[in-house]
């Protein structure tokens, strides 16, 4: 039952203002909940609700959506007692009325559903990440971080087109040793960048944001990092992830500029098929724009069998559009963010169609972060094993890894790892 449901405006990691909720149950629980905010979005995705009064944060403010929780939504649910949290994440659904949660805001949206697990779980006496197995009736599972330690596109001021470059630590033991690698590796890239004049200064996501603008040469960077640091590159040690975020650098004519060079999406699917032959690349996310279906089939029927093929912009947790390109063979994998769809609910409905398809899972964060570690919990919870949360730096990155780490020490029995690897992409 809720006694107490309140929002108020405050600073995500790019200094814009965003949403905290707190939530009270009538046994005297009080939990809080941080609301992310993304830099490349997907056309498709719940609507954020920003106030747009350009005397306030340039017009970035959440007053509005503020209100929305503490008006309206606290109105319907104040006094109210929910079988579950997904009971409230419906009534949060009803209640806004639009399929993008465009009226209520989905940052106010998903702030109410993330406390409103959080408060279950208090409740229920359970760790969040095991109260959100028990109702996905998922097996928990440690996931592999993915540590995005080179920043570009829309989360750096460099001229670098691709913007995530990711260290996988596929064959580290456990958690742990995962978190160790990812680390070390950080560390040995930043020497080698600084060697060789490069800067050391951090994108939006604590990655370096060098001026290197092909990505074959920050590549290469990570693998010589990799090994500097003791670690094998690949599959058996440490492999590399790839979010291009490819729509944002497609040009109005449907071609793809990639350091200068326009490329057809043929041109750049030979690219990355080149990128794959070349380094330890195991997974590429966005490799092409969310528009460009047509380009996906190809790329999912070049690539699919030997790599991770995995939509995020395209996807945008959506059941629905994830259904859609699952009869129509687009990628084999899908990237997880509660805030694009704005309940837990549906976010856990997304990974069940995709489960129930065969497609692999990440839970991610968003290049806007809080200090809340909520997807921690639910990378484990759902047993997809793997998160990507950004570099081994900046607190709201670390507060997701070092919750990770928690879980794990508390939990030794907990398994660690992608089990479904081998069978996939052998
Ligand atoms: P965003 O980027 O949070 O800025 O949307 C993350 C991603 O593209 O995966
Ligand atoms: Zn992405």
């Amino acid at each position: 039952k809720i006694d107490r449901l309140h929002a108020a405006e405050i600073l995500d990691s790019r200094a814009r203002p965003t949403l905290a909720v707190t939530l009270t149950t009538a046994d005297g629980i009080r939990v809080r909940a941080g609301v992310p905010s993304g830099a490349s979005t997907g056309t498709r995705e719940a609507v954020e609700l920003r106030d747009g009064d350009r005397t306030r944060y340039g017009g970035q403010g959440v007053r509005s959506a503020v209100a929305h929780v503490n008006g309206e939504i606290a109105g319907a649910v104040t006094g109210r007692t929910f079988a579950s949290a997904a009971d409230l994440d419906r009534a949060l659904i009803e209640l806004d009325g639009t399929g993008t949660k465009s009226r209520l805001g989905a940052n106010a949206v998903v702030g109410v559903s993330l406390a409103a697990w959080r408060a279950e779980a208090a409740v229920a006496g359970l760790p969040l990440w095991q109260y959100i197995a028990r109702a996905a009736g998922t097996r928990p599972t440690l996931p592999v971080p993915h540590f995005n330690v080179v920043n570009g596109g829309a989360h750096a001021a460099n001229s670098l087109d691709f913007q995530e470059f990711m260290l996988a630590p596929l064959g580290a033991p456990d958690l742990p040793e995962a978190v160790r690698a990812g680390a070390e590796v950080y560390a040995r890239l930043k020497s080698r960048l600084a060697t060789e004049g490069y800067t050391t200064g951090l994108g939006d996501e604590g990655g370096f944001a060098p001026a290197l603008d092909d990505p074959e040469n920050v590549l290469r960077f990570l693998v010589d990092a990799i090994t500097d640091a003791g670690y094998t590159p690949g599959r058996d040690g440490v492999a590399i992830a790839l979010d291009p975020a490819a729509s944002e650098f497609r040009e109005p004519d449907g071609r793809y500029r990639v350091a200068g060079e326009a490329l057809t999406s043929d041109r750049l699917i030979d690219r990355y098929e080149e990128i794959t032959e070349r380094f330890p690349v195991w997974s590429i996310e966005d490799g092409l724009a969310e528009d460009d279906w047509d380009g996906w089939v190809r790329l999912t029927a070049r690539l699919g069998d030997r790599i991770q093929i995995m939509g995020d912009d395209i996807f945008v947790t959506n059941p629905v559009i994830i259904s859609e390109a699952v009869g129509r063979k687009v990628a084999n994998s899908a990237l997880i963010k509660v805030n694009q769809i704005g309940t837990v609910t549906e976010t856990l409905d997304a990974m069940r169609v995709c489960r129930d398809a065969g497609y692999t899972q990440m839970v991610s964060h968003r290049s806007g972060e809080t200090e809340d570690s909520f997807i921690a919990d639910l990378a484990v919870g759902s047993g997809c094993g793997q998160i990507k949360s950004g570099a081994p730096a900046r607190g709201e990155r670390i507060a997701k890894y070092n919750r990770l780490i928690e879980i794990a020490d508390e939990n030794p029995e907990l398994p660690f790892g992608l089990p479904w690897l081998d069978a996939r992409t052998a």
